[in-house]
Formats: C-alpha cells, sequence, structure tokens
C-alpha cells in the first residue's frame, strides 16, 4: 500500500462525496444557472464574511485573478519573499497581471507589518508603484506556518494607511483557522480579496473559491472568463465543496496532531532538523553530512512512501484525509531505517 505525503492535494473523493456530485442539481453557470454552484458560492461568503464569491478551478487561477482584478500592468505587489505567487506560480504574475512581486524577505515565512510597510514604495517617478500586498495563510514554503491574526491586522492597517488593498492566498486557512480557533472571517476581514481551496486538505476534487466586495468580485468574473476559467455544469464540482464545508473542516484537527507526532517521531533521527509544524505540513532539513532530499524520496518511494523533496536538502511530509495513524508510523519509521 502507497502512502503518499506529498501534498494535501492527493486525496481521493470518498463514497459520499462522490454520491454527493452524482446527485448534484445542475444547470449552465455561465447563464448563471447553476444551483449548488450559487449554493456554494454563498456559503464561502457567508463563511469568509465577504458579499459574494466565484468559484474557480484552482487555487492559481482565483490567485492570479485576484491581482489582475486589484493590479494596474508595472506596478508592485508586496509579499512574503517565499510566498506561492513568487515561488511556485511560474511567474504568472509578471505575465497575466504584468506586476512585479516584491519579496519581503522573513526567516520563518511569518511576514511583519513593519517588513510590509518597509517595502511599500514611497511615490517616485522612476519607480514602480506598489498596488497591493499579498499574505499567505498558511504559508506552504514555511511549513503550514499560521500567520497569526493580530500580524494579519497590522498588516491591514499598513495597507489601510498607504490606500493599498489586501489579498489573502488562503489556499489552507481553513487549517490556520482550525489550528488556532479563530473564525475564518476574523482572518478573512483584514483582507479585501480571498482564495480559499476546496482541493486541499478539505478533499474535494478541483475547486477554489475567491471572495470579497461585488465590486471587485464582478471585474474579477470578467477576468476569471478571460483566463478561460468559467465553467458550465460545475454543480457536480460545487456539490463536492458543499459536502466538504459539511464534513472535513473540523477534523482538520487529526491532519494537525499527525503532523506533530511525526514531527516527534523524526525529531530523534540524527542528521535531521524539524521544524515544529503549526497545521499539517512538516519540513525536514537534512544535515550536510546525511544523504540529500532526492536521494531520501527515491529511498522511501522504494518501500512505498511518497514524500517531496522541496529543496536539495528538504523533505516536506504533508498530512490529509487520506493518511492515518499507521502511515505516520510507516513514514518515520522508513526515514529512521534509511538514515540508520
Ligand atoms: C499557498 C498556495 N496557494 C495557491 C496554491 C495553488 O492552488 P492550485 O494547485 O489549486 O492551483 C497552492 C497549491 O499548492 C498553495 O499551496
Amino acid at each position: 500500500m502507497t502512502i503518499d505525503l506529498r501534498s494535501d492535494t492527493v486525496t481521493r473523493p470518498t463514497p459520499p462525496m462522490r454520491e454527493a456530485i452524482a446527485r448534484a442539481e445542475v444547470g449552465d453557470d455561465q447563464f448563471g444557472d447553476d444551483p449548488t454552484v450559487k449554493r456554494l458560492e454563498a456559503r464561502v461568503a457567508e463563511l469568509l464574511g465577504k458579499e459574494t464569491s466565484l468559484l474557480f478551478p484552482t487555487g492559481m487561477m482565483a490567485n492570479e485573478t485576484a491581482l489582475l482584478t486589484l493590479c494596474a500592468p508595472s506596478t508592485e505587489v508586496v509579499a512574503e519573499g517565499h510566498c506561492h505567487f513568487i515561488d511556485w506560480e511560474d511567474g504568472a504574475p509578471a505575465q497575466l497581471a504584468q506586476v512585479m512581486m516584491r519579496g519581503v524577505p522573513t526567516p520563518d515565512g511569518v511576514l511583519t507589518a513593519e517588513g510590509v510597510e518597509a517595502a511599500i514604495r514611497s511615490p517616485n517617478f522612476n519607480q514602480p508603484r506598489t498596488s497591493a500586498i499579498a499574505v499567505e495563510n498558511t504559508h506552504n514554503a514555511a511549513g503550514g506556518k499560521i500567520l497569526p491574526l493580530e500580524t494579519m491586522r497590522a498588516i491591514r492597517a499598513v495597507a489601510e494607511k498607504h490606500g493599498l488593498p489586501v489579498h489573502l492566498d488562503g489556499a489552507r486557512l481553513w487549517n490556520a483557522s482550525v489550528a488556532t480557533g479563530v473564525p475564518l472571517a476574523d482572518f478573512a476581514a483584514c483582507a479585501d480579496t480571498v482564495m480559499v481551496c476546496l482541493s486541499k486538505g478539505l478533499g474535494c476534487p478541483v475547486g477554489s473559491m475567491l471572495a470579497g466586495p461585488r465590486s471587485i468580485l464582478d471585474c474579477a468574473k470578467r477576468n476569471r472568463r478571460r483566463l478561460g476559467g468559467a465553467m458550465r455544469q460545475s454543480g457536480i464540482l460545487a456539490a463536492a465543496g458543499l459536502y466538504a464545508l459539511d464534513h472535513n473542516i473540523e477534523r482538520l484537527a487529526d491532519d494537525h496532531a499527525r503532523a506533530r507526532r511525526l514531527a516527534e517521531m523524526l525529531s530523534s533521527v540524527p542528521g535531521l532538523q524539524v521544524v515544529p509544524p503549526d497545521t499539517n505540513i512538516l519540513m525536514v532539513d537534512l544535515a550536510p553530512d546525511v544523504l540529500d532530499a532526492p536521494t531520501l524520496v527515491a529511498r522511501l518511494k522504494e518501500r512505498g512512501i511518497l514524500v517531496t523533496a522541496f529543496t536539495s536538502r528538504r523533505v516536506r511530509f504533508v498530512t490529509h484525509l487520506d493518511v492515518d495513524d499507521a502511515g505516520i508510523e510507516a513514514a518515520a519509521t522508513g526515514v529512521r531505517e534509511i538514515l540508520a
């Protein structure tokens, strides 16, 4: 049996989710006729405390649509230096919204209001104008790190002072909310637009949402269509989303507990430095005198354990609803034996 810890996107829809998909009432969403999409969009907007929301095929398309909607070409977006926009969207902000990303370096992926403010440009005829701030919560590359509510509020205050909109890449905002007990809407209140993914920890096959005020989302809807993201009988996807919102949010606490358990087990293995996980992503750094990340990944794969080489010396383990306690134990044993 394969234990797949590469990402929380590898989950397969469960039989009851598939049943919900099969039963979904659908219509052509480009005509505004799909009742299930409408229900999902209203539900997510309500959860996030926003006026409205839109269903997208992917988180990346929703993220890029937000920049396209909020930012003029040739302007600059301030974000953490290793955020998804900068490291994992293949330069799309430069091509689609035609903006530059201004990365703020941080030791641990956690932006600060001071760091953001220092990166905002003063008006200068020869320099790019700052047009938005993008925050990521939880932060993937930093190991599912939570951006605390107080920090988000402080960043929001800086944004307001400078008249800038904030976009929240909340692909895993559900995890931040479950781990802290902070309601989703409190985090979302610190941003104008919020992207959340249904296809990660919540276990849906496809789907992400962009939420915000109607004045912005009307424009985002046009941009979604220009990017080819307007769908037809997408109620079959929305039905999975509605099922996931009802059944798969609270259980994220189990994924967090398993990531902590795995961290505990790996912390005693010589040659490993474990980044203590806030949520469901565990980063493990390999010392210079042990094998490198691609080799460890290949050796684990021989044992049916799949993980990701995040960098040449960093390996990522992600817990999700298709991994149980036995899977975590097997992964820890595999790593320990390979490094012995
Ligand atoms: C923080 C973050 N933002 C955005 C995305 C993009 O989501 P998608 O893979 O649905 O395009 C991901 C995907 O892993 C992510 O981790």
